[in-house]
């Protein structure tokens, strides 16, 4: 049985942060992930990674504007943590090899984006998250000694010992079916969010909430599920990301009369006000008939105002996504866009070193974990800073913590119900439904339910509708019988994730009677602080159902205000 002293489920940026971190500090290492690291979902994060870097900014304005970009939302320890600790991390990606942007004079250059006071964003083109991908990545095969790497390989469930202290996990090699036990003294998930839950997405086919799920079956509570966030510009065909850099480059956004709209909603910040702010502005002229397209579902983006030149070396992926998928060189027409499901602001209850309060030995990073620093809605830029800082720190502090342990030994019983619930899944007749299309319905239900503007009946719908998907899922058939790559299987029970997330996103939103950052109720259109500010938090207590407590919101330096852009 492999044993280590951490074991990093997901080997985006995250995990990989959380690997040099933890092998810096002295542990042995494995990292797990159902794709080639590189392949991971953090590639997405296009245009940039948020710090003050430079002399005018300051770490405290990076801190404000994100406390305001939550809406008041954020815990404002971890927010100050990640934003005082954001120069230093940025630099140490320019020493080991990420090749950031310099202007003429040579220095790091940024651009703006959505949210800031400042134009803080530093970045590689429109692909800085899979530039700095590619050199944590590089940077792990230095460390071939005590990093072991195990590439295509799904995680089925975490093991705890009989004191509930999480000990490892199952997992299924892929390229050959073959189940085996990990051990480990400690266990970091970095795997990721759950935007395939919803339909359309910007989400990668793997973000199906496995860690959040595998989390919250052994007890550990959820928090801000309720808070998703709609990108501002994703194609109107079919939710591919338009970075936000393109606003950041001078992008306007246009309806139907050729209105820049924004004047009316952010009168200051325009394009560039937070994200949801832009999002429900955009679904307010689609739904008062100003959008543009056969069925009025979309709005112009117009990056014809950028300099050309400027906009094929500064964001030549977006003109490739262009050509590609939409039919439309963005240097010369105005593009058709719409707010998409993009990115889940909570996830599993962490510390700021990234520990699950009620399961000992079990950390999260990133978009799998809710520390919150993202509250009720992210800003752009900070989420592949909220991977690097959290990811090094809950590598740090479980490296730490296992040095003062021995190894602990796994219980084999996990391994074996794993073992039985795949042949069960694969032994079922077809007088089930299939995956794909349950996975379809949940998507599109979700996207029509729990999208920019939500209210009760339609989050009640939601929740009758997750409980028969739920029930549809338990006699689900696949095709794939054999064990060599069976994406089938891997399916089943990434259906099985997708539905215990979605459940627990609903059931917050219900609860959450009050409008907050990426939730706008339009039966409940103010925000509330004397009753809402606070954390919704989703726990399982060991039968299937979820259950909703809250907790309050940690405050700082600043007091909730009128939110304005
Ligand atoms: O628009 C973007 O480039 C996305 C960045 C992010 O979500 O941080």
């Amino acid at each position: 049985m492999p044993s280590h002293d951490v074991l990093i489920i997901g080997a985006g940026l995250a995990g990989q942060r959380a690997a040099l971190a933890a092998a810096d500090a002295g542990a042995s290492v494995a990292i797990l992930s159902k794709v080639h690291p590189v392949r991971s979902h953090s590639v997405a994060a296009a245009g940039g990674i948020n710090a003050a870097l430079k002399p005018q900014d300051t770490w405290e304005s990076h801190a404000y504007d994100t406390v305001k970009g939550s809406d008041f939302l954020g815990d404002q320890d971890a927010i100050e943590i990640m934003c005082r600790e954001a120069p230093d991390e940025l630099l140490h990606l320019e020493h080991i090899g990420v090749t950031f942007h310099r202007n003429d004079a040579g220095e790091l250059g940024t651009r703006a984006f959505g949210g800031a006071s400042a134009a803080r964003t530093y970045y590689v083109a429109d692909i800085t998250g899979q530039a700095i991908l590619h050199v944590l990545y590089e940077q792990i095969t230095k460390y071939h000694e005590t990093v072991d790497s195990y590439e295509e390989w799904f995680t089925t469930s975490l093991v705890q010992d009989d004191e509930g202290t999480c000990v490892g996990c199952v997992a299924r090699d892929i390229r050959t079916g073959e189940m085996e036990l990990f051990n480990a003294k400690s266990v970091i998930l970095a795997s990721g969010g759950n935007g395939q839950t919803f339909k359309p997405t910007t989400n990668a086919l793997i973000c199906t909430g496995d860690g959040i799920a595998q989390a919250y079956a052994i007890g550990a509570p959820l928090m801000d599920m309720e808070m998703v966030q709609y990108h501002p510009t994703t194609l109107t065909e079919n939710g591919f990301l338009i970075t936000e850099g393109a606003r950041g480059e001078g992008a306007h956004l246009l309806n139907s009369d050729g209105e820049r709209f924004m004047e009316k909603y952010a009168p200051n910040k325009m394009e560039l006000a937070s994200r949801d702010v832009v999002s429900r502005a955009e679904q307010t002229e689609i739904n008062e008939g100003r959008g543009i397209g056969p069925d009025g579902g979309g709005l112009y983006l117009d990056v014809t105002v950028v300099p050309r030149k400027r906009t094929l070396e500064a964001l030549r992926e977006i003109v490739n996504i262009g050509k590609d998928f939409a039919g439309t060189d963005i240097t010369r027409e105005p593009i058709s866009i719409r707010p998409g499901q993009h990115y889940i602001m909570g996830g599993v209850k962490t510390d700021v070193h990234g520990q699950v309060p009620t399961v000992a030995g079990l950390y999260a990073a990133g978009e799998v974990a809710c520390v919150s620093v993202h509250g009720g809605n992210r800003l752009g830029a900070n989420s592949l800073l909220d991977t690097l800082i959290f990811g090094r720190r809950a590598g740090q502090h479980a490296a730490q913590r296992s040095r003062a342990m021995p190894m602990p030994t796994t219980p084999t019983s996990r391994l074996r119900q794993d073992l039985e619930h795949i042949d069960a899944i694969i032994a079922r007749d077809r007088s089930g439904r299939r995956i794909s299309e349950i996975k379809d319905e949940l998507g599109t239900m979700m996207n029509r339910n729990v999208a920019v503007y939500r209210d009760a009946d339609g989050l009640a719908t939601a929740h009758e509708t997750v409980r028969r998907l739920k029930e549809d899922a338990t006699t689900a058939y696949i095709d794939d019988r054999g064990t060599v790559f069976n994406q089938d299987v891997l399916g089943a029970i990434e259906l099985g994730y997708m539905l215990d997330t979605a459940q627990a996103t609903v059931v917050a939103a219900i609860e959450r009677k009050e409008s907050r950052g990426a939730q706008f109720r339009t039966d409940f259109p103010e925000r509330n602080d004397d009753e809402w500010l606070k954390h919704i938090d989703i726990s399982r207590n060991g039968d299937d159902e979820p259950h909703v407590t809250h907790s309050p919101v940690t405050m700082t330096q600043w007091e909730p205000e009128e939110r304005k852009y």
